[in-house]
């Protein structure tokens, strides 16, 4: 019987700091043997957003400590490993390094691969370790960072099929809950706040929608928030409740029915007749545009999938399972240390057919 491939996996792209053990079958089902994560929200809450100095200099202090951690609560030696694997981008710059310079001493040492991995190709497969499923499915990536949709096709197949040309749909959140006075980041905040309030009392525009591209744009919605925000400026908090309402009611119609467009297309070019969409990011947390996916997918006959949250946000695991499935895709000598083409990169499509636009990629980008 063919051994398990055991892989360490390290994330430091953004503010999490994070590292995992994971094992694959031959057979190829995965199971976490530990997932550690810590986040930086004290680092950072006094800026009211990530700041990428702070960041690294918080990684860098505690990056040892949680892969001994992760280690010790998996119960695996470093002899043990087949690779550590670590996130080489896209990201804020000064974290990846410090990720990618610890897997690289990790390997060093031990005499084991080092695997770059790209963080985006890390959402896109976790629905795989989480739930099994089969190529080819429709990703949703929905962060800080990213908004686009993915057609995930095999291991290293990947086609963007649309993505935000201007801010990212956590970012859209956390920009709208800051003018609104709300505390970082401020998805949850505005989530919590919609419940109580109106959705129809503001007319707030769905942008991108009727043209049945798949692209989304997120920053003259915000703007539009402003305008109606400072049209009744004092706000009093039934005005911000109904304010968050009315955004989350927007957004949540764009998602939903990009949703639908993203799986009619995904059927015919793909001939599957019920797909699965994947949702992977942190805004998928928000119970609102969860339900509306759900409804959205059911009306296509398509499934719908969104993985536990602490594996939907950014972790160790997801890198890790990465890697193992490229191990065992045969493409280790693609990235291993010493490959020029696996530098820590700011900037890394996951699809690099198609033209970068501002929201993809894009430097300093939350993933
Ligand atoms: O994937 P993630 O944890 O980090 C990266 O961006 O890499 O996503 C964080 C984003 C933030 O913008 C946050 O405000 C948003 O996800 N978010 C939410 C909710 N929870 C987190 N947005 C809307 N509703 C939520 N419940
Ligand atoms: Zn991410």
């Amino acid at each position: 019987m063919a051994k398990d491939l055991l892989i360490l996996g390290l994330e430091s792209s953004c503010d999490e700091t994070a590292a995992a053990v994971v094992a694959r079958a031959a057979d190829s089902s995965g199971r976490i043997l530990s997932n550690v994560i810590r986040t930086q929200f004290d680092e950072h809450a006094a800026y009211g957003g990530v700041v990428p100095e702070i960041a690294a200099r918080a990684h860098v202090e505690v990056i040892d400590g949680i892969v001994a951690s992760a280690m010790a609560e998996a119960g695996v030696d470093f002899a043990d490993l087949d690779a550590v694997a670590a996130t080489a981008g896209p990201g804020l710059i000064g974290g990846v390094i410090v990720g990618l310079m610890t897997a690289k001493a990790i390997a060093l040492v031990h005499g084991i691969p080092v695997v770059a991995v790209n963080h985006l190709e890390g959402h896109a497969l976790t629905a795989r370790l989480t739930d099994g499923l089969d190529f080819p499915y429709l990703l949703l990536l929905v962060s800080g960072g990213h908004s686009q949709f993915v057609a995930v096709k095999g291991f290293g197949d990947y086609e963007r099929l649309g993505t935000t040309i201007d801010d990212a749909l956590g970012e859209a959140f956390d920009k709208t809950a800051k003018l609104l006075g709300l505390p970082s980041p401020g998805g949850p905040h505005v989530e919590r706040l919609a419940a109580s309030g109106r959705a129809d009392r503001f007319e707030l525009p769905r942008p991108m929608l009727g043209k049945g591209s798949l692209d989304f744009s997120f920053s003259g919605l915000k703007t539009a928030v402003r305008h109606a925000a400072e049209h009744i400026a004092p706000l009093t908090e039934t005005d911000v409740a109904d304010l968050a309402a009315s955004f989350q009611a927007a957004v949540t119609d764009v998602v939903a029915a990009k949703a639908a467009i993203a799986l009619d297309h995904f059927k015919q070019t793909t001939s599957v007749l019920s797909p699965t969409l994947v949702v992977a990011g942190g805004v998928a947390a928000n119970k609102a545009i969860a339900a509306a996916l759900h409804q959205a997918t059911a009306s296509r006959g398509a499934r719908l999938i969104v993985p536990p949250l602490n594996l939907c946000t950014d972790n160790g695991a997801m890198i890790a399972w990465a890697a193992a499935e490229r191990i065992a895709a045969g493409r280790l000598a693609d990235t291993t240390i010493g490959d020029r083409s696996a530098p820590a990169r700011a900037r890394w499509p996951l699809d690099d057919r198609v033209a970068p636009k501002i929201g993809s990629g894009r430097l300093g980008a939350k993933a």
